[in-house]
């Protein structure tokens, strides 16, 4: 049991705003648990297949180790294979669909979980996306919702994804309008995992090794691989827990990870209240690890000078 877990693997999902290139090398340099990264979804338009800040994220230089595959979100198949193809120069072997994201913004211009409505259309992308990527010998993963109104729209799409050489089809079982609230609908990822020809990942709630223990009793299998979001960056002991390499959140790598990320964003980030801002959105996951400590994370969320937050922080929450 023990070595089956060790030799799980862990995806970590992509997370807008939190999980670009400093974060992923702060988190495999200390930890070095997460077998393959997401990155956050660029998306390409018709003069411009990446901008200079979604290069700046994805060039190797920036990603030196870390099994990275980039996100692609569009509903144009020339501006995806445009994109894939400045990514298949840069060395990338992998790309993947957002088929998820629920933001109004996005949804509005008929993009990630809105493209799900228009079934037809879906499909003469994937033909020319699938093409494509049998003649410059690339992959394409997909990361999907159950749907956009109604989760049953699911049992369409699981056909029209059966269609493809799907390299692995990561299904988040929640339609649009749940966003990430809600218990994950595993009916439908159970039905998935009857009915997918294509490899699967299971991506939602991991955020403790019961959690991922009920869905081995819930599903009878030992989902391998799984992603995980927000459950790794509220506790980053989370791949090791699950791996069987660490039974406790460890503090010290927790303060180190801290500290490259505080430091790294003071290198690319200013003023202080950018790097803070960026900071509290961590935090914001961090507080389930400081049980009691609830009014000093208050206040440092409310910190506006590094030296306000530094007190704070090293003298109260991560003081030896
Ligand atoms: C702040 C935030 C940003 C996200 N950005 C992306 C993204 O860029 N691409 C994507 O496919 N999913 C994105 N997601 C969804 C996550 O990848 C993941 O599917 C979701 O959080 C559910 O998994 P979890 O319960 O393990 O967090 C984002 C979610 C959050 C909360």
């Amino acid at each position: 049991m023990e070595d089956i877990r060790l030799q799980m693997k862990i995806y970590l999902a992509p997370l807008e705003g939190i999980t670009g290139y400093i974060f992923r090398n702060a988190y495999n340099g200390i930890y070095g648990s997460a077998d393959k990264f997401f990155a956050p979804f660029i998306s390409p338009s018709e003069k411009c297949p990446l901008t200079p800040r979604e290069r700046k994220d994805l060039i190797p230089e920036n990603n030196s180790g870390i099994n990275l595959v980039p996100q692609i979100l569009t509903r144009k198949s020339e501006y995806f294979i445009e994109a894939a193809r400045e990514l298949h120069t840069m060395g990338y072997g992998e790309v993947n669909l957002n088929l998820g994201c629920p933001s109004g913004t996005v949804c509005a211009k008929g993009k990630g979980a809105a493209f799900l409505t228009d079934t037809p259309e879906l499909q003469s992308f994937l033909d020319d996306i699938y093409s494509y990527a049998a003649t410059e010998d690339m992959k394409i993963s997909i990361k999907t919702r159950l749907g956009y109104y109604n989760p049953d729209e699911f049992y369409d799409l699981m056909d029209i994804f059966n269609d493809y050489p799907v390299s692995e089809l990561i299904i988040h079982p929640r339609i649009r309008s749940d966003f990430y609230k809600g218990d994950p609908r595993k009916a439908h990822f159970a039905y998935a995992l009857e009915h997918s020809k294509n490899p699967l990942v299971y991506n939602g709630n991991i955020f403790a090794v019961k959690d991922y223990d009920d869905l081995t009793k819930q599903f009878n299998i030992s989902l391998d691989p799984v992603m995980t979001g927000r459950g790794l960056i509220s506790d980053p002991s989370l791949a090791d827990k699950l791996k069987g390499i660490a039974s406790e959140t460890d503090f010290e790598k927790f303060r180190r990870l801290h500290d490259t990320l505080y430091h790294e964003y003071q290198k690319v980030m200013s003023p202080d209240i950018n790097v803070l801002f960026k900071m509290r959105e961590l935090w914001s996951y961090w507080q389930v690890l400081f049980d009691g400590k609830e009014r000093d994370i208050k206040r440092l969320l409310k910190a506006k000078r590094y030296a306000e937050y530094e007190e704070i922080v090293y003298q109260i929450i991560l003081s030896p």
